[in-house]
């Protein structure tokens, strides 16, 4: 598996996964033994997922099972809009390493760009400075949005985490983070299933060539042009499916294929809109248990 590294230096696994509605604790908890099993080091949760207990127990078995050793993992969370403050990034920390059972944190991102990001950014950075956190990070920055917070934080955003896929592909806002060395990294790397993407022609005529699959073609476009992703499963074959992407790569003319299904708009969630807005400022990651979209 390839690493990207970070404008600071660090590297990161380009190919992480993701554990968002996954309520169950021990379902959360075998997908990811199952999938450092599998090859995966990089795991995505977030405060708002109510399961980084099941990771920080997975991670635990795992490193203590001798499969992985804590230096080789990058553990991503999330701070909720409820604690997108100064004092609620400290608090939200404090927190999420509780649960997590971890003593340093590779990557702590605000999920959403709403409250006091500013100040939430102040905690972030001086914790970075302390050496507790390895990377900063943003989530759902549009172009805008990462242009006006880049150009007054000190510390760059090292990776912004956005909705990425070959049918919402955002030339636009990987563009704006070329400028400031922010990394992009898909959330729904696979269209949470929509747009009929496992079974979708274009992608299983290019799959085709290759013996892979929809899911697979749409994996290795985003790696290839430089986006991370993480897929999220609870099936051990779909797990070991999705990060089997290593062992080919695509032609310019398949990555511009891919680029033509674009819709130019997502159909799972848009951060401007303000019923969703109204929605990510109030909800608490209490009122998000047991949630799924389905
Ligand atoms: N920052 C944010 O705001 C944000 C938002 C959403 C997600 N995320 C992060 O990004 C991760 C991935 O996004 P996501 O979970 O929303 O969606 P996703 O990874 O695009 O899609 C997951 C869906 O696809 C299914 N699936 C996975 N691999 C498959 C395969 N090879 N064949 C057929 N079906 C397959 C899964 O079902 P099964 O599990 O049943 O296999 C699940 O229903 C999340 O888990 C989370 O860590 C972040």
């Amino acid at each position: 598996m390839e690493m990207f590294t970070l404008s600071n230096g660090v590297q990161m696994p380009a190919e992480g996964f993701g554990v968002f509605q996954v309520n169950d604790l021990a379902v959360c908890k075998q997908a990811v033994l199952d999938a450092i099993d599998a090859g995966y080091r990089l795991i995505d949760t977030a405060s708002l997922y109510n399961n980084e207990e099941a990771v920080g127990d997975a991670v635990a078995e795992a490193i203590a099972a001798g499969k992985v050793t804590r230096e080789e993992l990058f553990i991503t969370t999330k701070l909720w809009t409820n604690d997108a403050s100064y004092e609620g990034a400290k608090r939200s920390f404090e927190t999420s390493m509780k649960y997590l059972g971890l003593d340093y944190l590779d990557m702590f991102m605000i999920h959403m760009p709403y409250g006091d990001i500013y100040g939430a950014w102040k905690a972030m950075e001086e914790m970075y400075s302390e050496g507790k956190i390895r990377a900063l990070a943003v989530s759902n920055f549009y172009a805008g949005k990462l242009t006006e917070f880049a150009e007054i934080v000190d510390v760059k955003p090292h990776v912004d985490q956005l909705e990425l896929h070959p049918f919402y592909t955002r030339y636009d806002v990987i563009e704006v983070m070329k400028e400031y060395g922010t990394v992009p990294q898909a959330w729904g790397p696979l269209a949470e299933g929509n747009h009929g993407i496992f079974t979708h022609p274009v992608l299983a005529e290019i799959g085709a060539k290759y013996g892979k699959t929809p899911a697979q073609v749409a994996l290795r476009w985003n790696v290839q042009r430089g986006v991370s992703i993480l897929p999220k499963s609870v099936h051990r074959d779909r797990i070991e499916q999705n990060i089997d992407i290593w062992d080919f790569a695509l032609t310019d003319e398949d990555m511009k294929k891919v680029d033509t299904l674009d819709l130019g708009h997502s159909e799972i969630v848009d951060h401007n809109n303000p019923m969703s807005v109204k929605f990510f400022v109030n909800v608490t990651p209490e009122a998000m248990k047991g949630f799924t979209i389905k």
